[in-house]
């Protein structure tokens, strides 16, 4: 492992999750030629418009503005109103290996790492570990949540999750380790991917718990097969020795987050995929930030498809980077990759509804200096065509973004010091890439388009920004959010500096961007943006803003990463690498968004020590928040554990079936408390 943490992250995080990539040279190494042309094309389109800047105060759109299904979904959400009344806990010590959570509330872990899907026999036994029972079993380091509760019901459901990627350090003993290689990749293999189980709760119990040998339950892993669709699918850049026909792929990597689509499945973002292959060393290649020497996990050494250089697999790694479909009502389904949303790291994608019917997905690309997408579905969604609707993916039209920014230039000075109109705001154009079928990028066909995607938004002069992650529409206000996560490199070394959109040097804590797209057809390709918060901890940090609230009354928040929405239209923020900037453990915000009190961060949650908080699912209706605890104990090892989460076996007390003494990536429930609930209060921290 390298000794570097160059951005935000612990060098064990760092190794592990990205692949060293912030060690790396940087992979976009464009110039962006174009840029200023599309920026001031958009600008005169703008105005043409006469769509002004949204201001940093509250611009809410009334229900008249909304889209039709926007506006449904809010009357909706106002329908079944719930509460999740709490007062802000204070910042928790990085080194607090518990989860906090605020007064009257307590929490539950519902699966963790290794505890069976199908049978109880197959139980974590972590001194023996096995690929065969690891493929049964809940899969490493969950990120991605949902839990689709059934129709019809309240108390039952499928939870979803994804399994990012391995910390094989913490997982296996190392002398078993040492002396099984194979088994141990083939243990890694099946620790990736996704899970669906089901998941029940009694009657007047908020407590979620999973069934196992539920009949929904399933496990994918690096051995379940996929088929591409959309127009690259049967590319020859996408055949290798094991498919001439470019249309299946065994298996998904580093998923990250995701969305579950309004016709009930799930998307999962393929990340940093680059990782786990051993490039050739073309340009291609290192664009995605493949490196021509073997790698950390060395599975080429037992599966040849990961060794670009071996023959016949020159194209394996061009079969990952997208975004996936499952149905988890059906675990016999095959799910899909999605050839038209492009290939890039994508942390995940959102979808919504436009007015006309068509179905757009966001998605970033989480790496410094890339870049924000947005598909529009050639054909219209239809209710209650489960089976239409799932094809809606396949085919449709790509963008990327630009953003220009209303200030001048030298009022960007890279402080975080807002310019004198007060805000950094400006406005935006989806460019092309895909439209009707035909690439729009002058030299590349459209399936290079689609498999090169980051070289294509090259061509394009799309807007380099600071690690996009979550992308989430609002479903009451239909505003879209981008986190954005941070950029420490941000005017280091000759690489972009401080613009509007990205307006801090060496950005630390990151920041999160509020979009409106054309209230009348999100389908445009004008928006208008601001941000509607500069992260840090003001009480050290001067260039932190949070919509005009008072910095002194909010919690301080760095690296914010996954956004979810509560039903009253609240944003939810979790975050992944604040132990690192700000010192504190990684957290979950509630920021509210309209009224005199927009802006304001109130801390709900921390993870214990070495986690980052993951897939928030806020359940107002059920007084309950769900996370999934991803990395408990980083940094540590399986004989000196830095994390006892969630079982909390010590010294002193031996491990029971199915425990271990040492961290378990873990899905928790936070409820709040009721007189009703026995047994509540588990683990220190609470
Ligand atoms: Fe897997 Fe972008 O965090
Ligand atoms: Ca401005
Ligand atoms: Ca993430």
């Amino acid at each position: 492992m390298h000794g570097h943490t160059r951005g935000n992250r612990s060098a064990a995080t760092c190794h592990y999750k990205c692949g060293d990539a912030c060690a790396a040279p940087q992979a976009n190494t464009s110039d962006n030629e174009y840029f200023k042309d599309i920026a001031d094309a958009a600008l005169s389109r703008r105005s043409m418009l006469g769509l002004g800047a949204v201001g940093a105060a509250a611009v809410v759109l009334g229900p008249s503005l909304l889209s039709a299904p926007a506006a449904s979904a809010a009357q909706a959400a106002q329908g079944t109103r719930g509460s999740l009344p709490f007062t802000a806990i204070a910042p928790v010590s990085r080194s607090v290996d518990g989860m906090s959570v605020p007064e009257g509330y307590d929490w539950h872990p519902i699966i963790r790492w290794g505890d069976p899907l199908f049978s109880r026999k197959q139980a974590l036994d972590p001194a023996k570990p096995s690929a065969k029972a690891q493929a049964a079993q809940f899969g490493y380091n969950c990120d991605y949540l949902d839990i689709i509760v059934d129709k019809y019901s309240s108390h039952r459901g499928v939870l979803v999750a994804n399994h990012e990627y391995t910390n094989e350090e913490m997982m296996f003993p190392p002398a078993w380790f040492e002396a099984n290689k194979d088994e141990a990749r083939r243990v890694a293999l099946a620790a990736h991917g996704m899970s669906v189980v089901e998941v029940q709760r009694k009657k007047n119990d908020r407590r979620w718990n999973y069934i196992v040998g539920g009949e929904r339950n399933r496990r994918i892993t690096m051995h379940t097969e996929f088929r591409m669709t959309g127009p690259a699918a049967g590319s020859p850049l996408l055949r290798t020795r094991e498919d001439d026909t470019g249309t299946r792929v065994l298996g998904t990597l580093n998923n990250c987050a995701g969305g579950t689509t309004p016709w009930g499945t799930v998307l999962s973002g393929e990340e940093n995929f680059d990782q786990y292959f051993r490039g050739r060393g073309t340009a291609q290649e290192a664009r995605y930030g493949i490196k021509a020497k073997a790698t950390g996990r060395g599975w080429e050494e037992s599966e040849p498809r990961f060794g670009l250089h071996h023959p016949g697999y020159e194209n394996e790694a061009n079969r990952f980077g997208w975004v996936v479909e499952i149905d988890p009502q059906n675990p016999d389904s095959v799910p899909v990759k999605h050839t038209s949303l492009g290939r890039f790291k994508h942390e995940g994608a959102n979808v919504r509804i436009a007015q006309n019917g068509k179905v757009i997905a966001y998605s970033g690309d989480d790496s410094r200096f890339e870049y924000l997408y947005k598909f529009v579905s050639r054909d219209t969604y239809r209710k209650g065509d489960r089976a239409h609707n799932m094809t809606l993916l396949s085919h449709g039209d790509l963008y990327v973004a630009t953003f220009s920014g209303n200030s001048p230039a030298h009022e960007i000075d890279g402080t975080g010091t807002l310019p004198t109109d007060g805000a950094f705001d400006g406005t935006g154009t989806w460019v092309p890439l895909v439209l009707n079928g035909a690439s729009q990028v002058p030299g590349m066909a459209l399936d290079e388009v689609l498999v090169y995607t980051r070289l294509a938004a090259d061509k394009v002069g799309a807007t380099k920004l600071d690690r996009p992650e979550d992308v989430e529409p609002s479903p009451v206000t239909g505003k879209v959010y981008v986190a954005l996560t941070n950029n420490s490199e941000r005017g280091n070394h000759d690489t972009e500096g401080a613009t509007e959109v990205s307006p801090r040097l060496r950005n630390r804590d990151g920041h999160v961007l509020e979009i409106t797209e054309n209230p009348t057809d999100a389908t445009a390709n004008e928006f208008n943006w601001n941000i509607l918060l500069v992260a840090g901890d003001p009480k050290f940090n001067s260039s932190t803003y949070f919509s005009g609230y008072p910095a002194d009354k909010v919690s301080p928040i760095s690296c914010p990463d996954n956004l979810a929405f509560d039903s009253q239209g609240n944003l939810w923020i979790s975050t992944d690498g604040a132990p690192s900037t700000i010192g504190y453990s990684d957290a979950l915000h509630k920021v509210t968004l309209d009224g005199e009190q927009r802006g304001r961060v109130e801390q709900f949650l921390a993870v214990p020590t070495g986690a980052e908080t993951c897939g928030p699912l806020i359940r107002d209706n059920d007084q309950s928040v769900f996370v999934s605890v991803q990395h408990p104990g980083e940094g540590g090892s399986y004989n000196e554990p830095q994390s006892l989460f969630p079982d909390y076996v010590s010294d002193g007390r031996k491990a029971k079936k199915g425990q271990m003494r040492g961290p378990r990536p873990t899905v928790v429930q936070v409820y709040r408390r009721t007189k009703a609930i026995k047994g509540q209060g588990r683990g220190p921290g609470k």
